[in-house]
């Protein structure tokens, strides 16, 4: 008999019966908007902001508050910010006739036509005079606000990916974008970012605007035991049944990563003969999951100096509770000085693979830390 569709999913956005719990998260964040109290929500990449978020978005539609969602992943420039965010109020309020009329009475620089996109389907397009930027971003800052006080409504927008703005027109845009959401009475801003020191130097960095304008919110993992009834559950609609060995054994090799532990599932459900997993099918599922990966990794790791890979090396392979700067750690990995080391895990904090939290490092991916400790360490060159 052909299996059923698999329960698991990774990568996109996770909805409905594939998102797992976050009710403390959602409680939390939904008063923070009805309290109009700006967030900064942080994590590392594919922790469950952006489906937590659009969760969090229904809830506060159902409240009436009105919901805008802006991705600003893939803008880099001040002109595509102005259009997409202009684009996400115009479908957020095309719901509503009335709120169409005013949101073009709203506009004088920007002007908004519907188009269709490629698939037939009908889509908002924006103008504006490119070498009026500075007005138009002023215009469509203010616009939504405006709305909502017409209508005395309240609103809630998130920008995602939001550590993006620093690729347009750096200090400028955000000061503007500060001032002008300093004045707003009607909408809760949530700034959602995955690079966390980016997020860290825009929000906790005196010289920069948006200095303490928000509270700040670390996503943290979902606990073991709601994640372990999820899976079952989830194996269970798939009429599976899981054994409790191999789920701790697959959630201590994930350490929860929503991400990771989702894939592995994914992998098992494949993988597994019969209906059960058992514990032995999970060293074979990491393995498939690591060579799946490893493309990846191995492009990450091209681009690094030989001291950041032996700085890499170094914590993928102590514990978590020795420091890197000993002496043996030093020698063990080729460093003469503390202070190499310590440039080196500085660069790879810039980069976004290691975390220093209250002085001690860690990398921040599991599986790039599971690939380095079996891939890398054991046939590197020992000095
Ligand atoms: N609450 C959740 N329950 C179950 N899986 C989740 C949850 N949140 C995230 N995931 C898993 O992580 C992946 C990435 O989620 P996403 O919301 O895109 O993260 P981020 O926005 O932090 O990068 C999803 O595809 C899913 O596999
Ligand atoms: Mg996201």
């Amino acid at each position: 008999m052909a299996k059923a569709k698999n329960p698991f999913s990774y990568g996109g956005r996770v909805t409905g019966e594939a998102f797992c719990d976050r009710q403390k998260e959602l409680k939390e964040l939904l008063s923070d908007i009805k309290a109009r109290q700006h967030v900064i929500l942080f994590s590392q990449r594919r922790f469950g902001k952006t489906s937590l978020v659009w969760r969090l978005l229904a809830e506060a539609d159902k409240n009436g508050i009105i919901p805008v969602y802006v991705d600003l992943y893939p803008a880099s420039s001040l002109a595509e910010f102005i259009e997409m965010y202009a684009k996400a109020i115009a479908e957020s309020l095309s719901g509503y006739e009335k709120a169409m009329k005013l949101l073009k009475g709203l506009f004088s620089r920007l002007y908004l036509s519907m188009g269709v996109d490629g698939m037939g389907n009908p889509q908002w397009n924006v103008g504006f005079d490119r070498s009026r930027e500075t007005e138009s971003l002023d215009e469509v800052l203010m616009t939504f606000e405006a709305y909502l006080k017409k209508t005395k409504k309240a609103g809630v927008v998130v920008f995602d990916e939001f550590q993006q703005i620093t690729e347009m027109n750096g200090k400028k845009m955000e000061a503007r974008l500060r001032s002008a959401i300093q004045t707003h009475e009607h909408v809760s801003y949530l700034f959602v970012g995955s690079r966390k020191h980016l997020m860290q130097d825009i929000f906790s960095n005196p010289n920069r605007p948006f200095y303490r304008s928000g509270k700040i919110f670390p996503l943290g993992k979902i606990s073991s035991d709601d994640f372990s009834s999820f899976i079952r559950v989830r194996f269970g609609s798939a009429k599976m049944a899981i054994s409790d060995k191999a789920l701790n054994a697959m959630l201590e090799a994930t350490e929860t990563h929503p991400y990771y532990t989702q894939y592995l599932c994914h992998i098992l459900y494949d993988i597994a003969e019969g209906s059960r997993v058992r514990e032995d099918d999970v060293p074979k599922a990491l393995d498939l999951l690591i060579t799946r990966e490893a493309t990846a990794y191995m492009n990450t790791w091209d681009l690094l100096t030989l001291r950041q890979r032996q700085a890499l090396m170094c914590l993928a392979e102590i514990k978590p509770s020795e420091s890197p700067f000993r002496l043996e750690a030093l020698q063990r990995f080729g460093m003469s000085q503390p202070a190499v080391m310590m440039r080196a895990l500085n660069s790879l904090v810039e980069k976004d693979l290691v975390d220093k939290e209250n002085g001690t490092y860690e990398i921040i991916d599991v599986f790039f830390k599971r690939w380095v400790r079996t891939y890398i360490s054991q046939t590197w060159p020992r000095p």
